[in-house]
């Protein structure tokens, strides 16, 4: 039997994944509205289908009961990792579920800890309280840190076909972990210590904000340039080799990229180090839907109109297309700004219901654009048809899905010597 504990993007997926390999799940989250609609057969998360978890049948066992872990031959702990408002790690949901485990551990067990946090956590802090039960890790029960690497909306790669690195605090909890995971995962990725695998999780995430920093420093530039970022990407991507494509946007959003390298950077003070690229990257990237502000203040200037009083139709406020997560979604800034300078801002955006933070609702396309002076398209979801957006009025493009012009490779015409000639004339 697997336990999950923390039922949310990554700990669903996972836990859905393993009924759907044929074990037994019994899946734990303190969130009681959660644990009713999955036992009613509904999905909150959009890459699980309704389907899904009706398939599992009785494969998959939701419940807020923490004491039917006991029967677990492993648990894997999901719960969130967000940063405090100082931001500094607040590893309080994993505190509070480790010290619950304490109270059920069972000898023999395996514990996984899949969510992200700093090198040091599984074996400083999880350890110690898991120990509370009066086991000993590595001897009466296994520990060990995978990282969930699963992209909301991404369809190519899922959790089979994404190799899973795991990290033990001795062999015999690597072989218990690669038992595990050889059960949902085609190839399991060993690395020598949970500390390896923690930090090889944060190197990915960093890696992306760096790149998504760069991408969007440069479109700042290319703006007052006068290019076309975009235009400049898509030439730079011909390249097959030592080139990997980043796309410029409104700011870096979800739940992972804007925190979790924080972690890495709260955790290196220990080290008298300071992470430069780190903070540069979440520097830009936090200053960029203020850069897109200033495109919307420039295209109402166009027009000849002032922010207060005009009305702005924002389409799409998830943090990326295909999702409703708005969790650090750069949408809630250009749409918090907007309203301080005094606009009518109205979203549309068929996968974010509500956004009760800014008291907003989705409202029809149509309704959105109705009596609108501009709309601004912030997360280009599928499904609409944005030329036609643009044929009813002017468009602010923060995605670069209206445009027309893209590089792409052509095989070389082959130029007669006269026509060199010719064409060094003209
Ligand atoms: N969302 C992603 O794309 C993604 C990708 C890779 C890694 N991660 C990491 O995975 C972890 C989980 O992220 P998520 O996006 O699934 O979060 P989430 O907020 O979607 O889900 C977390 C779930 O844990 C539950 N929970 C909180 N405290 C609990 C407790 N004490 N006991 C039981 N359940 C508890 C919550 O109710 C919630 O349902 C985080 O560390 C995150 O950084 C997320």
């Amino acid at each position: 039997m697997v336990g999950v504990v923390g039922l949310g993007y990554v700990g669903l997926p996972l836990a859905v994944a393993f009924a759907e390999a044929g074990e037994q799940v019994v899946g734990v989250d303190i969130n009681p509205r959660r644990i009713e609609d999955l036992r009613a057969g509904r999905s909150y998360i959009e890459d699980v289908p309704h389907e899904a978890i009706a398939a599992c049948g009785h494969n998959l066992r939701a419940t807020t009961r923490a004491a039917d872990l006991a029967l677990a031959d492993a648990i894997i702990l999901c719960v969130p990792t967000p940063l405090t408002p100082n931001r500094e790690p607040d590893l309080s949901p994993l505190m509070d579920s480790a010290s619950t485990l304490a109270s059920i551990l069972q000898p023999g067990q395996l514990v996984v800890l899949e969510s992200t946090t700093y090198p040091g956590t599984t074996r400083e802090r999880l350890l110690p309280v898991l120990e509370e039960s009066g086991l000993v890790a590595g001897r009466d029960f296994h520990l060990a840190f995978s990282p969930e690497r699963v992209d909301p909306g991404r369809t190519d790669y899922t959790l089979r076909t994404t190799p899973k690195i795991i990290g033990g605090l001795t062999e015999a909890c690597l072989d218990a972990a690669e038992n595990l995971y050889a059960l949902v995962c085609d190839e399991v990725v060993r690395v020598s210590s949970p500390e390896a695998a923690e930090m090889s999780k944060l190197l990915e995430n960093i890696f992306r904000s760096v790149n998504i920093a760069l991408v969007n420093e440069l479109a700042e530039l290319a703006d007052r340039m006068g290019l076309d970022i975009h235009e400049v990407v898509d030439a730079a991507a011909t390249k097959p080799f030592g080139f990997m494509r980043f796309d410029p946007g409104p700011g870096m959003g979800g739940h992972c990229l804007p925190v979790d390298p924080f972690y890495l950077t709260w955790k290196a003070r220990e080290y008298d180090f300071s992470t430069e690229f780190i903070e540069l990257a979440g520097k830009v990237n936090q200053h960029a839907p203020y850069v897109s502000v200033e495109r919307v203040e420039r295209a109402l200037n166009d027009l000849e109109r002032p922010v207060r009083g005009s009305r702005i139709a924002v389409l799409g406020v998830s943090y990326k297309a295909g999702v409703g997560d708005i969790r650090e979604s750069p949408a809630l800034k250009i749409v918090a700004r907007l309203a301080k300078l005094g606009a009518d801002v109205v979203y549309h955006d068929d996968f974010v219901p509500s956004v009760p933070a800014l008291g907003l609702q989705s409202v029809s396309l149509e309704d959105a654009l109705q009596d609108a002076d501009l709309a601004v398209i912030v997360t280009a979801h599928p499904d609409i048809d944005y030329r036609a957006v643009q044929e009813q009025l002017p468009v602010v493009d923060l995605r670069g899905v209206l445009r027309d012009r893209h590089a792409s490779a052509q095989p070389a015409r082959r130029l007669s010597p006269e026509s060199i000639s010719t064409a060094h004339a003209a």
